[in-house]
């Protein structure tokens, strides 16, 4: 009786350990990932020392988290996964909804990133979340519909950005106050606006092994400006995407891959005055509009 599992035979040897694994999609995922990660070994030849080196990283990850920080997202989006991942389940949510009369296409959606806080405040449609944080007052506008065109009454809208400098607030220090970030309701035709700022690049946390990977990749750790936005409705997909800036810097090198051109949208520059909602602006203000189409839950 052969006793010792050869090298060439032991992604099957651990595969074929499963036979009792009573889940059949996780038996499935890990009888593909030990597939994968023994073929990889084998292909670049992996040494002891390097594989001790991947073991340390990932170590080193597992300590840089905490409740606000999450190191493997990151290292997640930085390596493209995540995106893969958010275009294969649109891909099927898409395709779990063919639609002969649908006229448009769905809201492509991207990555969610580490910054998104749930429960962030509730405000009426209109509202003003820059308050006394520098830069042009921004006014973002638009509607939620379905792929025929039907508004989505009553969808959560959740919006968080960077300021002007390219910092998120919960970036600025032990517990900092809620800043740039909202969640409001459209209305009964879908609409939602608010103001809000244009967002900037930004560079992701490059203090960790996320950034050491990066950079050792020889890669630069910018994120074009954008918008976060996630709509959430009865009946329908989430929808977790982003606005990109048109004029910002690194739209074709994202660090996290996340730009998709149906969501690159130009900023309006406007002269002071009366601007929408009756807002009287003594200084120059920029606006912004942009629809969104959710795919109805399969
Ligand atoms: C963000 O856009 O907030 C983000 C996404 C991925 C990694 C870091 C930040
Ligand atoms: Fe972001």
């Amino acid at each position: 009786m052969a006793i010792e599992t050869r090298a060439e035979d032991l992604a099957q040897a651990v595969i074929d350990r499963m036979k009792d694994c009573k889940d059949p999609r996780f038996k499935s995922v890990m009888t593909s990932l030990i597939s994968h990660i023994h073929a990889f070994a084998r292909e670049v030849q992996l040494t002891p020392q390097e594989w001790m080196t991947a073991l340390e990283f990932l170590t080193a990850t597992g300590q840089k988290c905490d409740d606000k920080r999450q190191e493997f997202i990151l290292i997640s989006d930085t390596l493209g996964l995540s995106m893969q991942v958010v275009g294969i389940a649109q891909a099927k949510a898409i395709a779990a909804n063919q639609n002969a009369v649908s006229a448009t296409p769905a809201t492509e959606a991207t990555v969610q990133g580490p910054f998104f806080i749930e429960g962030a405040p509730v405000l009426p449609l209109g509202a003003d979340l820059q308050g006394s944080l520098a830069g042009d007052p921004t006014h973002y506008s638009g509607k939620v519909t379905d792929l025929d065109g039907k508004p989505v009454h009553n969808c959560a809208f959740d919006v968080w950005s960077s300021d002007t400098e390219g910092f998120y607030d919960v970036q600025m220090g032990e517990n900092p106050p809620m800043q740039l970030r909202a969640q409001l309701r459209t209305d009964a035709q879908g609409r939602y606006d608010f103001w809000s700022v244009k967002p900037a690049k930004y560079p992701v946390p490059i203090d960790g092994p996320g950034g050491a990977m990066l950079l050792a990749m020889g890669r630069h750790p910018f994120r074009p400006g954008h918008m976060h936005m996630m709509l959430r409705a009865e009946g329908f997909a989430p929808l977790v995407t982003h606005l990109f800036v048109s004029d910002s810097e690194y739209l074709d090198s994202d660090a996290v891959f996340g730009v998709r051109n149906s969501l690159i949208v130009d900023f309006n520059k406007h002269p002071p005055g009366v601007g929408p909602g009756g807002r009287v602006l003594d200084k120059p203000w920029q606006s912004c509009t942009y629809d969104f189409k959710l795919v109805p839950n399969a």
